[in-house]
């Protein structure tokens, strides 16, 4: 899926499985996707809002009553791409196939006119009860895509088919719908990341507020989507980032010397470093006195951007830019003078945007053409970069 939105509504009904819906909505953001929680108010008894909120970083609703004047069942049905519910009990479906309205998610679900993938979990005798068959054979006769739960053991001792099915299984049929491909495999995805630092003395350098957060997103975005990734990372913690080549490097030198091995062969370059733009020009080799701090001598550090679009042969290059006014005037000419293909621009005016989980800012292409985003995921960004990516690879 591409484009510049990727909304989904998690539908979460009464079933103890709820709580494995929490490793559903990682999985999802993981895909890029932004996503709103809409619990049943009865689902409330096994994960509350709390934590829905908390994990997709957006307000909990579960009436209608809630924000009246935003008309929520109305606006959230049409910014959504997609419907997920799950789990789903016998009397959610019940109430989905005979209209309801009577909460926020059964209202939402009936002003939806995007596909909604429907997991059930119950007990084997509510499965197969005749009611609950012909509501299942109702909404798939109306286009809904009704999974079948898995057979196995229950909360209880009972054995039968009810379960909610394993996460992967879940999610292979959410792409299957959303037509969710591995569309970088094959492809090398060269991703820099985090903030360089220039050393003053053995104690002291010159950093900046980069937390790299945006780079990780990347890789695991081009990791999902199929890619060999390699990263290079200026002070990131990139434990938990499994499948990735990590080079580890310090200063804006050390970064030019790792880009300068690995970009030759890649496809994708992902330069979302923050590179610093000058170093001391002597490296003292004693810890300098504070008495004799007054002056630091700088000298410029090389543009690793420029110098690589100088050699470059098919890569296709996507820069940064981090500024705070002029956006698309100074990006555009960032653009064109490092000879990128797209550059994002961060708008940190007011320090917004370092180490936070969003971001807001503007899409330029080398068209011209720009897209505006206001709040979205670092995980969102990196999908919408990599479709950028993917439509100039051909
Ligand atoms: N960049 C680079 N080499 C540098 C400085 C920056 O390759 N020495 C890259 C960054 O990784 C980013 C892009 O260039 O992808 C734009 O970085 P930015 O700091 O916004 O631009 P600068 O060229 O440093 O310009 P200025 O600081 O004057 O705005």
């Amino acid at each position: 899926m591409s484009g510049a939105s990727r909304e989904l509504v998690l539908g979460v009904g009464a079933g103890i499985a709820a709580y494995k819906s929490c490793d559903l909505l990682r999985r999802l953001q993981d895909r890029g996707y932004s996503v709103t929680v809409v619990p049943t108010p009865s689902s409330l008894n096994f994960v509350g809002s709390a934590t829905w909120a908390a994990l997709s970083g957006r307000p909990v609703s579960t009436q209608v009553w809630e924000n009246v004047h935003e008309v929520s069942h109305i606006s959230i049905a049409r910014t959504a791409d997609f419907f997920l519910i799950a789990p789903a009990t016998a009397d959610l479906i019940a109430r989905i196939a005979w209209g309801r309205a009577d909460d926020l998610l059964t209202s939402l679900v009936l002003a939806a006119q995007v596909p909604i993938l429907i997991v059930p979990a119950m007990h084997p005798s509510m499965w197969t009860a005749p009611a609950t068959v012909a509501n299942v054979a109702l909404l798939r006769e109306r286009g809904f895509t009704v999974m079948e739960p898995e057979i196995g053991r229950l909360t209880g001792s009972d054995i039968g088919q009810g379960r909610f099915p394993e996460s992967s299984a879940i999610i292979k049929e959410f792409d299957t719908l959303t037509g969710f491909t591995q569309d970088l495999l094959g492809k090398r995805v060269l991703v820099t990341g985090g903030g360089t630092r220039e050393a003053i003395d053995p104690v002291r350098f010159i950093g900046n507020r980069s937390s790299g957060k945006q780079a990780l997103a990347v890789a695991k975005a081009a990791l999902l989507r199929g890619a060999h990734v390699q990263l290079i990372a200026a002070s990131i913690d990139s434990s938990d980032l499994l499948g990735v080549e990590v080079t580890h490097v310090e200063s804006a030198e050390e970064m030019g010397q790792a880009l300068s091995l690995q970009f030759p062969t890649c496809d994708i370059l992902v330069m979302a470093a923050a590179v610093a733009d000058a170093k001391p020009r002597h490296l003292h080799s004693e810890k300098i006195k504070k008495n004799q701090l007054e002056v630091i001598e700088l000298e410029p550090t090389p543009d690793l951007l420029a110098n690589l679009s100088a050699i470059k042969t098919n890569q296709i290059m996507i820069g940064f830019a981090a500024e705070t006014s002029e956006l698309i005037a100074s990006a555009s000419a960032k653009l064109i003078a490092k000879g990128l293909d797209v550059i994002y621009v961060n708008d940190v005016s007011g320090g917004a945007i370092f180490g936070k989980d969003t971001t807001q800012g503007m899409i330029i292409s080398r068209t011209g053409a720009h897209i505006a985003l206001k709040e979205v995921s670092k995980d969102a960004l990196a999908n919408l970069l990599l479709d950028h990516a993917v439509r100039q690879l051909g």
